[in-house]
């Protein structure tokens, strides 16, 4: 792997390879120095277009934690707005000598322009391009079910005690909401299928996209149905990015009221879940809106766990893309 740009151009072993990686950078996580030399010496550079909490910083412990030389970009109070082009900005980048860039644009394709231009001479690491994909958030959210999931559907391997060794084959995940407009679906519903669960996506027909029949997972309109007659394993509910609804919510749902009422999760269908089921959310939440606080507060919810987890998965992430080559210089974990 030379960039990680999106899940669909994962294989089922590099997947499982990243996960793998990601319970050995954990297990690091525990010691009492937490600190690797693996990339000492090495540059990362997170370059955010675009508004970010989680994914920047657990990008930025990440690299850290690796021992690596990290610059924040953002191009608030960048060149960037007085006019300098992506080009301009991956070239000054290059100058400065970046072994890795992780991107996050408000531009679908970005990140493969930047890894595929011929600007930089780095590794590009995918922070969330526009409406497309979120690579690091999918492995993040399937590594988070592996932990707690793994051996639950038919015919998986048991799972060893942390996890390791199991994939998500047969497991049942309901994605809901603003699919539409989401990223994190996108990454989701590919990484999934390679992983081996079953996706439903539950949304307002207004919320789904144009040619989803071709995507590897069923599509409902109705979240109560799906929970009860489907019994997922987990449920991720999708924020509603009011941000990209050109003409505003009110094109695409009656009210909030209406879109709580048909498609939020509450403690109603809270309720209605297996024993065994988690509750996820990608963050940022609207709480009140897709997820009621009960639900979000749940002993069923992940999410903080979920943000916990991805400073593991981008330590993987890195490691793999920037260190990997190096391995005969001695780069135990
Ligand atoms: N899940 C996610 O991408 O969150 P941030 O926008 O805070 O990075």
């Amino acid at each position: 792997m030379r960039h990680l740009l999106s899940t669909a151009d994962l294989s089922k072993d590099e997947a499982v390879g990243l996960l793998d990686t990601a319970a050995q950078m954990a297990a690091t996580q525990s010691r009492e120095i937490k600190k690797l030399p693996t990339l000492r010496g090495r540059t990362v550079v997170n370059l955010f277009f675009e508004d970010s909490t989680r994914t920047r910083i657990s990008f930025e412990t990440a690299a850290k934690r690796l021992s690596a030389d990290v610059i924040n970009f953002s191009a608030k109070g960048s060149s960037v707005s007085k006019g300098e082009s992506l080009k301009d900005t991956a070239l000054t980048l290059h100058a400065m000598g970046a072994d890795a860039v992780v991107v996050r644009h408000w531009a679908s394709g970005a990140p493969y322009q930047l890894a595929h231009a011929g600007w930089l001479d780095a590794a590009v690491l995918n922070a969330g391009d526009g409406t497309h994909m979120h690579p690091t958030q999918a492995l993040l959210d399937a590594y988070t079910m592996r932990r707690h999931l793994a051996g639950r559907a038919g015919g998986l391997a048991a799972p060893a005690d942390d996890g390791v060794g199991a994939d998500l084959a047969g497991l049942r995940i309901a994605i809901v909401g603003d699919v539409l407009h989401s990223r994190v679906a996108r990454a989701n519903v590919a990484l999934l299928h390679t992983l081996g669960a079953e996706v439903t996506l539950v949304a307002p027909p207004t919320l789904v996209p144009v040619g989803v029949e071709a995507w590897p997972c069923r599509t409902s309109y109705d979240l109560d149905a799906t929970l009860a007659d489907w019994r997922p394993d987990a449920v991720m509910m999708l924020r509603v990015q009011r941000e990209r609804m050109s003409g505003g919510a009110g094109a695409f749902f009656p009210s909030p009221l209406e879109y709580t009422r048909y498609y939020g999760l509450d403690a109603r269908r809270l309720a209605q879940l297996a024993d065994h089921a988690i509750v996820m959310h990608p963050g940022p939440m609207n709480r009140g809106l897709e997820i009621s606080a009960e639900a979000a507060d749940s002993d069923k919810a992940v999410i903080v766990e979920q943000v916990a987890n991805g400073i593991a998965v981008r330590m993987a992430a890195l490691y793999l893309l920037m260190a990997g080559d190096r391995s005969a210089e001695g780069n135990d974990l």
